[in-house]
């Protein structure tokens, strides 16, 4: 095992990441250099910010890999089982079942969604000297997968409580997560029963639409007309509704508040950085969508923000088979914590970490040691499915927000909140018509 802490050490260890995950981790990472164990009796942990491990865990040798029960069990019991939830044979045949449409043609036909979505919000995008963008941008977010899984108007009070549902749903596991002695509470104090019901009552939603849609016999061009649409190779079976419900809730939970806090982050960062902000505007004005897509500003901006704040910060694996990599072996069972964040401020990887500039993403300063230490999609087989759509909604926004809005810091400086996502606690702009 790599080096690490004793079962005593562990112990006080996880009392203190539950009220600094980040701190506690950075600072674990630059004594052990990169890579600690961690001994809670039974459960053998590793956690490593080496992308050389991260490699091997994702790609290299990823078939002795699984989501840990964290990721499958508990958020599996309120969402369902869909492409975030399984792992094995299910999660591959649903995987290639739904890959295809999320390639980058079929992205396209939804461009002119993200568009009429985008401009219609920022129609009534507030200004003023205090405006807290993150709700805003979390509004955002889901009003825009939304729209692109239903090409139809849904009612507000169902968009409402989907919208609740997920974010109230994350902030109960990571309850769970972290408090792990009090899950007999959650549970006779009514907790996880209460949680059960959104659940239920979100898919009554979901599944009501999946029904309308079926009976309508019409063409949406939609992510949902794409779920129904798709057949299994095998035996050329459409899928389930209730596996469409399933993997509806985990589009709209994986594309929602992921992109709501990369967006919140980028404008928090274009505010405090004008410079670079005035570089983006000069570089980007008149574009078409298409060409907003594709532009390499936009792009490294929202990547060079995603390096400073990764929304999936952190993620785990739990090995099949025994397993080494260099000089460490580690037996089946072992949980494998890959700390995105950490390897993304890594000075042994990029020259000051801590500056934010887009440059460093242009293809001309790129070189292959950056892009291995860069995972804000994960990577190997079970990468992010919707990066394409993700990087098209936040391109697309970017460039409408920053030529029609002034934007400029507050004496509020936003801090992290970890939870499943890397959300901030706020980020209060001052927002300004041009
Ligand atoms: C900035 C936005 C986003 C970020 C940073 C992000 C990040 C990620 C990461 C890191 C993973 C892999 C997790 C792991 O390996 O444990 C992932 C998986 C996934 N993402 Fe995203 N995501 C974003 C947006 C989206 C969007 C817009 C959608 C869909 C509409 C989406 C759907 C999914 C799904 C379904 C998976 C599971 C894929 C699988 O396991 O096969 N994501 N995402």
């Amino acid at each position: 095992m790599p080096p690490g802490y004793t079962f005593l050490q562990s112990l006080v260890r996880t009392y203190k990441q539950v009220k600094d995950p980040i701190g506690t981790m950075e600072e674990s990472m630059e004594r052990f250099d990169g890579t600690y164990a961690v001994n809670l009796g039974l459960t053998r942990m590793i956690a490593t910010q080496d992308p050389g491990f991260i490699d091997h865990v994702l790609r290299v040798n990823h078939k002795n890999y699984h989501k840990s029960p964290i990721q499958t069990e508990q958020l599996g019991r309120f969402l369902g089982k869909g492409l975030l939830t399984s792992n094995g044979e299910y999660w591959l045949k649903q995987r290639r079942l739904i890959q295809p449409g999320f390639h980058v043609d079929k992205i396209h036909g939804l461009y002119a969604i993200i568009k009429k979505t985008v401009d219609g919000f920022l129609d009534h995008f507030p200004t003023g000297k205090q405006i807290d963008v993150y709700p805003l941008m979390y509004k955002l977010a889901f009003e825009i997968v939304i729209n692109s899984l239903f090409n139809v108007r849904i009612p507000i009070e169902h968009q409402q409580q989907l919208s609740n549902f997920i974010r109230e749903v994350q902030e109960f596991v990571i309850k769970e997560v972290r408090q792990p002695h009090k899950n007999w509470w959650f549970k006779i104090s009514g907790e996880v029963r209460r949680n059960l019901i959104k659940s239920a009552n979100a898919r009554r939603i979901i599944l009501n639409i999946i029904q309308e849609r079926k009976e309508s016999h019409q063409k949406f061009n939609d992510l949902l007309d794409m779920l129904l649409e798709s057949r299994y190779e095998d035996n050329g079976e459409p899928m389930h509704d209730d596996q469409v419900t399933d993997e509806i809730l985990i589009l709209l939970i994986a594309g929602h508040e992921t992109t709501a806090n990369a967006l919140a982050w980028t404008l928090y960062l274009l505010a405090t950085h004008p410079k670079e902000l005035n570089t983006l505007r000069s570089m980007t004005a008149g574009l078409t969508v298409t060409e907003c897509v594709s532009n390499e500003a936009l792009n490294s901006t929202i990547r060079e923000s995603m390096r400073l704040y990764p929304p999936a910060w952190i993620t785990d694996r739990v090995a099949l088979e025994d397993d080494e990599y260099k000089s460490f072996s580690f037996p089946k069972g072992s949980i494998i914590i890959l700390f995105y964040y950490g390897l993304h401020r890594d000075k042994r990887y990029w020259r000051q970490p801590e500056v934010f500039s887009p440059e460093r993403f242009y293809k001309k300063n790129l070189d292959k040691l950056k892009t291995k230490a860069f995972y804000p999609f994960g990577a190997g087989p079970r990468l992010c499915i919707g990066n394409n759509f993700a990087m098209a909604e936040m391109t697309i926004f970017l460039q409408s927000m920053i030529h029609r809005f002034e934007i400029k810091p507050t004496e509020t400086t936003p801090r992290m909140n970890p939870l499943v996502t890397l959300r901030p606690d706020s980020i209060i702009l001052t927002v300004i018509k041009n």
